[in-house]
């Protein structure tokens, strides 16, 4: 039988998402802090050999869905060779990656041959002065050309990830269910979450998704439905169309009992949860010479920290990291 990890929770941990930089060449308000630039590839981040030993390790333990994420991971230096070595681990079965898609252009054809299956990706707006606004400078015709390179490369399903804000763009939410529509992209919608002084900040534009949902079933009929993977939306069909609305609803709603899933960041820290600081070192044991075995032990031990859930609406001032250090 295969392994498991079971967290103390009886929750089932099948889910990796692993951060390759905390860097991004977007600015997003509600993300990223000023100030994160630099072009050399800090010490203390894994070696693609260490990443690989990592996942290779969890694989081992059960875990068959492995996310790439950043900061925005296109800006690693030859990320599709890690995908190459990551797909080709045995007992993998759903390999992805969360982009901005700035540069997915140039990295489409080479992601899906080196075996990423599917993409998810940041977008807000569909207005350019607004994307260029929310983005801190980014050129809204780069992202749809990376759109059409995914899907000129097969990586498919690709999701649409539009955090929904009050006064910025959830005016424009009608109009990405009719641009996810026509070309057969899942958009989903998700709430402001309160990770480092960014996203604090951006909690004054927090917008509850469940009246957005309200408001959209006066246009659209929408029939819940279930999509494989086990992630953190609910989602709905919209009758009539081949798009499907997701809603990530950390605050208003949320999916801690059922979560599958924990973070590797670009240093080698093991965050148990998005929302709280519980971790573990595991680029010490790696850079010290430890064994398959030992690691694996390492791993079993860090699951067994993880908490319950987040604390977003009792605690917003808890956690200190920023999304970019865990790719969300
Ligand atoms: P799928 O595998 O396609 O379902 O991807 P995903 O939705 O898990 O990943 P993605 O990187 O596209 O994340 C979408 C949004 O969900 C981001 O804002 C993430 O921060 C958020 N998210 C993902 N996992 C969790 C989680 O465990 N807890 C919370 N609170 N938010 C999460
Ligand atoms: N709250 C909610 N989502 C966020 N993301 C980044 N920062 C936040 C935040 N503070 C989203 C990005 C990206 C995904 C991986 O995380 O829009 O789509
Ligand atoms: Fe899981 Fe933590 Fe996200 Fe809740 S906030 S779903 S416990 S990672």
């Amino acid at each position: 039988p295969t392994p498991t990890l079971i967290d103390p929770f009886q929750r089932r941990i099948e889910y990796l998402r692993v951060s390759v930089t905390d860097r991004c060449d977007l600015r997003c308000s509600y993300c990223m802090p000023k100030g994160f630039d630099g072009f050399h590839e800090p010490e203390d981040w894994l070696t693609f050999s260490e990443i690989e030993r990592v996942v290779g390790a969890f694989v081992r333990l059960g875990v068959q869905r492995i996310r790439l994420t950043g900061g925005e991971p296109l800006v690693r230096r030859d990320l599709p060779e890690l995908a190459a070595r990551l797909s080709a681990l045995p007992g993998l079965t759903d390999l992805s990656l969360s982009t901005n898609a700035v540069r997915l252009d140039k990295y489409a054809a080479a992601l899906k041959t080196a075996g990423v299956r599917r993409v998810n990706v940041s977008l807000d707006s569909l207005n350019p002065e607004r994307f260029a606004e929310i983005t801190g400078g980014g050129k809204l015709h780069k992202v749809l050309r990376g759109l059409d390179a995914a899907h000129a490369a097969g990586l498919a399903p690709v999701k649409i990830n539009m955090v929904a804000m009050g006064g910025v763009n959830d005016d424009e939410i009608e109009d990405m269910v009719a641009f996810c529509a026509e070309r057969d992209f899942t958009l989903r919608l998700i709430e402001t979450m309160p990770m480092g002084d960014t996203g604090r900040n951006a909690t004054g534009q927090y917008l509850n998704l469940q009246s957005v949902r309200e408001r959209l079933t006066e246009r659209f009929d929408l029939i819940p439905d279930i999509l494989p993977g086990g992630g953190p939306a609910r989602y709905y069909r919209v009758a009539g169309s081949k798009t499907t609305i997701g809603f990530i609803t950390p605050i208003s709603q949320h999916f801690c009992e059922t979560c599958n899933r924990v973070r590797l960041a670009a240093d080698g820290t093991l965050y148990l949860c998005l929302g709280q600081d519980n971790s573990y070192e595991l680029r010490p044991m790696l850079r010290a010479g430890a064994s398959d075995a030992e690691l694996e032990t390492a791993i079993r031990t860090a699951i067994g920290l993880k908490p319950e859930r987040h604390e977003f609406r009792e605690k917003p001032e808890k956690v200190i990291r920023f999304m970019s250090m865990t790719g969300g």
